[in-house]
């Protein structure tokens, strides 16, 4: 796709893709969707491919010698390979697919943390974590004695990392680090933590959904252990998630979920596994899904993940500045220069859920409450925060808006 001297992608023609983009909402207006961090929109080519496997192959996978039982195995497992492409990884032994980043957390903290952890262990979170990592370890954490911690933030948004230096030791077990903050926008240096982290005999797990969809992750360049990330906020549909590992660790973890197709052999009184990624794939896997993701891939990459990535930043730096040029409006996180897509913020005397309410009746579609961030936020001070999150397909336009939505709040709140 070639860009336009607008900016690094044809922002019109991507537009064209995604049809809901066209609808109006609130009686009217026309719908300007600004929560791409919570959920994206599914271009058609990706609502095709659901559709074609659906219309032309739908068949279970591994379970046939039919055609279409071989057709849907080779687009699903092929899946996989193209999904490890896309973040670095080798191919399809290093790629489990689950139903969602949190599902993934999940596995990893069942699968890995309940057999090695025990008294005496630490895993170090970030306190800019996402509840699926914080509530996910802290249950392991009670259930096998071990101890959790967190990295602090510093008054500006970003990871205290001579903390991190300080508390990541021969104690900690594991890492788990946001790449990208899905509230205050920070990008963390998980390249970094993951050499402290090896240096300490630990392992890292990323939680990737909000860096994935939007920048080119290389998990052998971060030297990830594991890296999770989710389909429907990367084009793909809902209900897949995607868990990378190193193979060795894949290989040696026991399975999370146990059934049909993640064995090897199975008698009365035992069973063995078979080989990853299958062994966590339990049961009837997200076939359309993981074959639809595959397609969003391409689209993704048919655009560049260089070019979605400049887009997104120009964006979110108007969209700061834009919002920062009235001093009754706290936006949270770094510089509007330094961070992903997210835009988290409160307006003086406004409490979030108003002024979304407000902002929708104008079409404008952001998020407002915690974000699954309830103790980052009590550690900003503040119960809820406004987001507006933005993605490959949206404008400036937008942003003024969202802008203009925001000092119409204003007027009906003035005192
Ligand atoms: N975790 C997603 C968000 O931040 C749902 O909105």
């Amino acid at each position: 796709m070639e860009a336009t001297e607008q900016g690094p992608i044809d922002v019109e023609a991507v537009r064209a893709d995604f049809p809901i983009l066209e609808r109006e909402v609130a009686g009217g207006e026309d719908l300007v969707y600004l929560d791409n961090a919570a959920t994206s929109h599914t271009p058609e080519p990706v609502v095709d491919a659901i559709a074609d496997y659906y219309r032309r192959y739908n068949s279970n996978v591994h379970r046939g010698l039919h055609e279409l039982s071989q057709e849907a195995s080779v687009a699903y497992e092929d899946a996989h390979d193209k999904l490890a492409a896309f973040v670095g990884g080798e191919d399809r032994e290093e790629m489990v697919f689950t139903k969602n980043t949190t599902e993934a957390e999940n596995l990893v903290a069942f699968a890995w943390g309940l057999n090695e952890l025990g008294p005496g262990d630490e895993v170090v979170l970030t306190q800019m974590e996402h509840h699926a990592s914080l509530v996910t370890w802290q249950q392991v954490a009670d259930e096998t004695g071990a101890e959790v911690k967190y990295i602090p933030i510093t008054d500006d948004g970003y990871l205290d990392m001579d903390a991190a230096a300080d508390m990541i030791t021969d104690d900690t077990a594991l890492v788990n680090a946001v790449h990208i903050s899905n509230t205050l926008g920070t990008v963390n240096p998980v390249g970094e933590l993951a050499d402290i982290a090896h240096d300490h005999g630990a392992y890292i797990f990323v939680d990737g959904a909000q860096a994935a969809p939007t920048r080119a992750v290389d998990v052998q360049e971060i030297d990830a252990d594991f890296y999770a990330f989710s389909g429907h906020k990367m084009l793909g549909p809902t209900g897949i998630g995607c868990l990378y590992g190193k193979r060795h660790l894949l290989a040696e973890m026991e399975p999370f979920l146990y059934g049909g197709d993640m064995i090897e052999r199975v008698s009365y009184e035992d069973a063995t596994w078979n080989d990853p990624p299958w062994k966590f794939e339990a049961g009837t896997p997200v076939i359309a899904q993981g074959i639809a993701l595959a397609e969003a891939v391409d689209y993704l990459q048919d655009i560049g993940m260089d070019a979605i990535r400049a887009h997104e930043e120009a964006l979110t730096e108007y969209a700061y500045d834009q919002l920062t040029m009235t001093d009754d409006v706290d936006v949270y996180g770094p510089p509007g220069d330094d961070r992903g897509a997210v835009v988290s913020f409160n307006v003086d005397g406004i409490h979030a859920h108003d002024l979304s309410s407000i902002l929708n009746d104008y079409g404008v579609a952001i998020r407002a409450g915690d974000h699954c961030t309830q103790p980052l936020h009590d550690t900003l001070g503040v119960p809820a925060s406004a987001r507006a999150s933005f993605y490959l397909y949206n404008t400036r336009d937008e942003v003024d808006a969202l802008v203009a939505a925001v000092d119409e709040a204003r007027q009906i709140f003035a005192p």
